[in-house]
């Protein structure tokens, strides 16, 4: 792990350590980012190891402008209108993922939607020029620490799992930025932020909160993404498949009598098998198969969060 001051030589580095699949912390007006190439399932996959999320949760993915996003979600009059309003700044969309995009699917855990978001900080402006790409980034903390305000916070939360931080100071806002979702009828607000319910409402109209049920209590944010589901049955746990199944194995597997096999990382790797997780399942979820089985994954690290959506994959919403 390496702290920098922003200037245009920690730039020149952090677009290459990203290029290269690593992983920069960075500075946006809201919090410090983990920041990693979004087209990249490999490098997607170590923000979740780095960060020890027990779950695969969607990552926002930031970028430069809106011609730039618009290159990897589908844009209505709506989401244009809120991204000229918003962007750059504190707001986070929740659009229709382009399916030819070149996105990872990990970062949308599986889902076909995708989160973007234009930042208005200098440094993380100069980092998306630089790189000239989509970066994902959470919060660039260990999972269940607060959310890092400073670069100090950065070191002291991830250490060496972070190839390299840039350092500008303490960020304005200090709070995620709000995420509004646009797939449905009603904008959504998914998380609040600096962009409060209260400015969408006034330019907007109707906008619904699905951060408190109707009674008026808050729902656990990890849990408001809608989840993928395959369209066929997932047998979790399976040791080996039937004739008529396709088998995603794990580990080295002897020969099965699936009708296809995809296998999520022959060595036994987890972050590996992260990154191939919703591309492998996606490719198994054909209508020739009766039911997609699924060797166990180990529970350990990674393999919890790939377990967590394996077992919500595994049942409808
Ligand atoms: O301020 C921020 O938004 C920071 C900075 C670094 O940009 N990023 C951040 O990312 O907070 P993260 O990954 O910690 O939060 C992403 C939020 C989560 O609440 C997630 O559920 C939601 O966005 N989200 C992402 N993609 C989604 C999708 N396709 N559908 C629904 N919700 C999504
Ligand atoms: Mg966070």
């Amino acid at each position: 792990m390496k702290i920098v001051q922003t200037d245009p030589a920690a730039i020149r580095e952090a677009a290459a350590i990203l290029a290269q699949g690593g992983l920069v912390a960075f500075p946006t007006e809201t919090v410090y980012g983990l920041g990693a190439d979004a087209r990249n399932d490999q490098a997607v996959a170590n923000i979740f190891a780095a960060k020890n999320r027990p779950q695969l949760n969607p990552l926002i993915v930031h970028v430069r402008d809106l011609e730039s996003a618009a290159a990897y979600a589908e844009f209505d009059d709506r989401a244009r209108a809120l991204a000229a309003r918003y962007w750059p700044g504190p707001l986070t969309l929740v659009l229709p993922r382009r399916a030819n995009g070149g996105l990872s699917l990990l970062v949308s855990a599986g889902l076909d939607s995708v989160a973007l978001r234009v930042p208005a900080h200098p440094t993380a402006q100069a980092l998306l020029s630089g790189f000239d790409g989509p970066i994902a980034a959470p919060s660039a903390n260990a999972s269940g620490a607060v959310s890092p305000t400073r670069a100090e916070h950065v070191a002291q939360s991830l250490g060496d799992k972070v190839d390299l931080i840039i350092d500008d100071g303490p960020c304005t806002i200090g709070l995620e930025s709000t995420v509004v979702d646009l797939s449905g009828e009603t904008i959504c607000v998914l998380r609040h932020g600096a962009v409060t319910l209260e400015d969408l409402t006034r330019e907007f109209g109707t906008v619904a909160d699905a951060t408190a049920d109707t009674d008026g209590t808050v729902k656990s944010p990890g849990m408001l993404a809608r989840h993928y589901a395959t369209n066929r049955p997932l047998h979790l746990n399976a040791r080996s498949a039937a004739p008529n199944e396709a088998y995603l194995a794990f580990g080295e597997t002897g020969p099965t009598r699936a009708a296809a096999t995809e296998n999520l990382s022959p060595s036994g790797d987890l972050t590996e098998a992260a990154a191939n997780l919703f591309a492998q399942l996606r490719a198994l979820d054909q209508p020739q198969f009766t039911a997609i089985a699924v060797a166990p994954i180990p529970d350990h690290g990674l393999g919890r969060a790939i377990n967590d959506r394996l077992r919500r994959a595994a049942t409808p919403s």
